[in-house]
């Protein structure tokens, strides 16, 4: 009788089910922003350690005139991801005023701040969505004249190699030949400087990771100890990649109310929280054109290896 099923598993309670039970056991990264997650990774992009995020946006700054010279006259900016608008404003300004912006999200909240960040210097139309569903749609509807995509940050870094050639084919998929797709690769440099920005003396990236496992005891009941656990960046040379882990300090049993049902960890045993990727200039290209775009233009930070590149369409 239905009054005596079960409530259906939310998504998430299904993905941890899934993830502690695997042979080597993950947890998917897309459930490190809820508030406090996405205020922590905001604390991390200020971190002197995590280039990155200033990386790019001193790109962002001083290239979008070249980029607007690049592109020429445009229908619409699509964004993939809605930042805060502090790396786009830039690009806004460059390209010609009153452009449509179309940034894309699934969260309405990130939307609409991104929206009120813009709107003095574009005509914003939010689309709540998937990136892929979001371009899609954006297709479906768009007036003549090229798209620029921005796809900022180093998001595609976070994918794993096949998982990126097949997200290139499907942005690709999605455009038409002449538009533009511009996308940002973090570089392989130092090891040292690698894994601080992955492992800040402050903490904060280990809160960051740690907050999963407290999402965990708060939307489904766990009893983890977070003490119990620890964070531990490490960099894996043949994959060029960043590994995050959560790292049990013994062996224990760690019981989720919601899925009625314990884990048990050995001491030493991780949890595999997320990869970051790591490029090399010269791989892009081939990437580019295995995909269906050709690459028009790259601009590389002098002080943290990290590249912006414009693709376009063919
Ligand atoms: N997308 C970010 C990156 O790969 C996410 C990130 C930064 C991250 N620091 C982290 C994820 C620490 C897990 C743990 O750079």
């Amino acid at each position: 009788m239905a009054s005596l099923a079960r409530p259906a598993l939310s998504a998430f309670a299904r993905d941890v089910a899934e993830g502690l039970t695997a042979r080597v056991k993950k947890l998917s990264p897309q459930y490190f922003y809820d508030d406090l997650g996405s205020a922590l990774f905001d604390a991390i992009t200020l971190l002197p350690e995590y280039g990155l995020t200033s990386a790019d946006e001193r790109i962002l700054t001083r290239h979008s005139p070249h980029l607007a010279a690049r592109v020429g006259p445009v229908t619409a900016v699509c964004e993939l991801g809605s930042g805060s608008g502090r790396k786009t404003r830039p690009i806004l300004e460059a390209l010609d005023h009153g452009v449509v912006y179309q940034p894309v999200d699934v969260s309405a909240a990130a939307l609409a701040a991104c929206e009120k960040a813009l709107a003095d210097i574009a005509i914003v139309r939010p689309v709540c969505a998937d990136w892929i569903d979001g371009l899609h749609r954006i297709g479906l509807h768009r007036a003549p004249g090229p798209l620029v995509v921005l796809f900022l940050g180093s998001s595609i870094g976070n994918l794993d190699r096949s998982g990126i050639s097949h997200f290139l084919a499907q942005v690709r998929f999605t455009l038409r030949p002449g538009d533009f797709f511009l996308v940002g690769f973090d570089l392989v440099k130092d090891v040292e400087r690698m894994l601080a920005a992955y492992d800040d003396p402050t903490g904060v990236t280990a809160a960051f990771n740690l907050n999963l496992l407290g999402r965990i005891n708060r939307e489904l009941d766990g009893e983890f100890e977070l003490r119990a656990f620890s964070h531990e960046a490490r960099w894996n040379q043949s994959e060029r990649r960043i590994e995050m882990h959560l790292v049990s300090a013994r062996a224990q049993h760690v019981y989720i109310g919601a899925l009625e049902c314990a884990f048990s960890f050995a001491a030493g045993e991780t949890i595999w929280t997320e990869s970051s990727h790591k490029f090399i200039e010269s791989e892009l290209p081939a990437m580019a054109a295995d995909s269906g775009f050709t690459s028009i233009a790259s601009w590389i930070d002098p002080e943290w290896p990290f590249a912006e590149v414009l693709w376009q369409a063919v």
